[in-house]
């Protein structure tokens, strides 16, 4: 079956390039992905492939349904753009001012389609369904609860994602067991103290200094009272309080970051904060309020499915091109809203270029090793093969050991 996933995969590579240029051409910011969509039901159903449109406003959802109606496999890819100028200067670079695919979604799209095709070609071979999600509205960490809401895991085991990455060389993809990427809260301080002349202190009280002593003390708090096996970033990125040089400020608001791993202390951290900022205000007269908006928890890799998904690209990429990631990353993924409930595992696909600078995403600069396109397709088709294969395999174990019952 490896054989002719590869050989499937390979005959589609011209038509898939073809496809991510015309979506990287064609950049939509988030929300927005209306032409877009539009396109992706537009080769999903010259595939034979069913669609729902406007899903989560304007996600796209393929059921291709497969030989058994044992298990449901999702396969979420994200669509939408950045609100960057494009700079490459590439033949296929965006025709849109100011927006561009510069974190790499056009890829995940193509690589959803191009896995779709291939499946499509095997759909007796499969003994399951696969979901296919295209996603609107990850930069903005929305798209996820949209489509959760419209309930696109309805009867879905499991879910595999993919997402970019230019420091893995293309044609090699990075596994991470456990937690990949962080989650990510908003965070907002108000500092109420007490305007006065500022040569005279004492008969003011002054919120500047005080949100200074608050930010000290979070970021010492860290250090001193959380664990440091499981690590925190707080930081505030902005801050704006006072009214003129002898004036002192009677409010200071600031606004910040809070990115965690571990999901005890995500859950403590709203309380924890609170807590900090109460006692500094008390201890120097000031008032306050804290607004702690929760955003999209961390990504935890599921570890069978993750063993699943290390031992099928073992198999199809080969050793060399498999690289188990040591370190999460503190960076965000609304990939974690799918696996609030469900299980499921999201690797890293190598899209940088051999002997040549690879710009960041997000950089106006950044651009792929199209072969990378071929390597997630392979990667997530054949996975996907041997994920039915597996519980095809696990029913027949337990039916002989007499745990599943043939009820009628
Ligand atoms: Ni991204």
């Amino acid at each position: 079956m490896l054989t002719e996933i590869q050989t499937l995969a390979e005959n589609l590579a011209p038509r898939l390039i073809e496809i991510r240029r015309h979506l990287h051409t064609h950049p939509e910011l988030s929300g927005k992905e209306y032409q877009t969509a539009a396109y992706i039901a537009g080769v999903m159903s010259s595939f034979g492939i069913p669609v729902d449109e406007a899903v989560g406003k304007t996600g796209v959802v393929g059921n291709l349904l497969g030989s058994s109606d044992e298990k449901t496999l999702a396969i979420r890819v994200d669509m939408d753009a950045l609100p960057i100028q494009e700079c490459t200067n590439l033949e296929f670079a965006s025709g849109t001012p100011g927006v561009m695919h510069a974190c790499g979604h056009d890829v995940h799209t193509t690589v959803g389609l191009g896995t779709a095709m291939v499946l499509s070609q095997l759909s007796e071979a499969i003994a399951g369904n696969v979901r296919f999600l295209f996603q609107p509205a990850e930069e903005i960490a929305l798209g996820a609860k949209w489509m959760v809401e419209a309930g696109v895991l309805k009867n879905v085991d499991d879910v595999l994602g993919l997402h970019v990455f230019p420091t893995i060389p293309a044609k090699s993809i990075g596994i991470r067991y456990g937690a990949l990427t962080a989650a990510a809260d908003d965070l907002e301080i108000f500092i109420y103290g007490e305007s006065g002349h500022g040569a005279r202190p004492h008969e003011a009280i002054d919120a500047i200094w005080i949100a200074s002593q608050v930010i000290t003390t979070l970021q010492q708090s860290i250090s001193r009272t959380q664990n440091p096996l499981r690590p925190i970033v707080l930081t505030i990125g902005k801050i704006t309080g006072g009214r003129a040089a002898n004036i002192i400020a009677d409010q200071v608001q600031m606004t910040g970051t809070v990115r965690s791993l571990h999901p005890e202390t995500h859950a403590d951290l709203p309380s924890w904060i609170e807590n900090i900022v109460a006692h500094v205000c008390q201890t120097y007269g000031a008032k306050y309020k804290v607004n702690y908006q929760r955003g999209v928890p961390s990504v935890q890799n599921d570890f069978k499915l993750t063993q699943l998904l290390e031992q099928a690209s073992r198999e199809a990429l080969g050793d060399e091109h498999i690289q188990i990631l040591p370190e999460p990353s503190l960076g965000a993924e609304d990939f974690s809203v799918y696996l609030e409930n469900t299980p499921g595992t999201m690797f890293r696909l190598g899209v940088g270029h051999q002997n040549r600078l690879n710009y960041p995403l997000h950089h106006p600069l950044f651009d792929i090793d199209e072969s990378a396109i071929l390597t997630g397709v392979t990667t997530l088709a054949y996975t996907a093969y041997k994920y039915f294969q597996q519980s095809a395999a696990n029913k027949n174990e337990l039916e002989k050991m007499g745990k599943v019952s043939a009820i009628p």
